[in-house]
């Protein structure tokens, strides 16, 4: 039995190899400042769907409430606007979220809706 776990674990060497391999190079693809961003991104990714999704809809293309994807903005759509309708709230509805979230979550959820716009 010993033998045949051992033969396992040597399977999965060159695989566990590759897989680091694999990561390193991606990120020497990237720039720093890239990186940084898609990692904000990535964050603010998670935290809408968590919070926001539920009322603004799969990737921001709304639902009950206002698309946050089409170029249309009430209140404004610059990461300013954003940002102060996310932290502050608007009266048609949007809850504010700066106690429950903060400053840098609110700033990661702006990245990823300002990625979403690009697309
Ligand atoms: C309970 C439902 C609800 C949730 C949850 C919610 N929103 Fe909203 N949101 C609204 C409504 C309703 C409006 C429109 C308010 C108005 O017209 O005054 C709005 C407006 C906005 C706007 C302004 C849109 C514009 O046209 O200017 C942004 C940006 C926004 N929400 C982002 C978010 C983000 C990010 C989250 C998650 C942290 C979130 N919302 C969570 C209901 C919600």
């Amino acid at each position: 039995m010993k033998n045949i776990s051992l033969l396992r674990s040597l399977y999965l060497l060159p695989v566990l190899l590759l897989v680091a391999i694999s990561c390193t190079d991606e990120k020497a693809g990237t720039s720093a400042g890239q990186t940084d961003v898609s990692k904000l991104v990535k964050q603010g990714a998670v935290i809408y769907e968590e919070k926001c999704l539920k009322c603004h809809g799969e990737n921001g293309q709304g639902g009950i409430c206002p698309n946050l994807v089409d170029g249309k903005w009430k209140y404004g759509g610059t990461d300013e606007d954003i940002y102060t309708s996310i932290a502050g709230g608007r009266p048609g509805g949007m809850p504010n979220w700066d106690k429950e979230l903060g400053d840098e979550k609110i700033k990661s959820i702006v990245a990823y809706i300002k990625n979403l716009n690009t697309k």
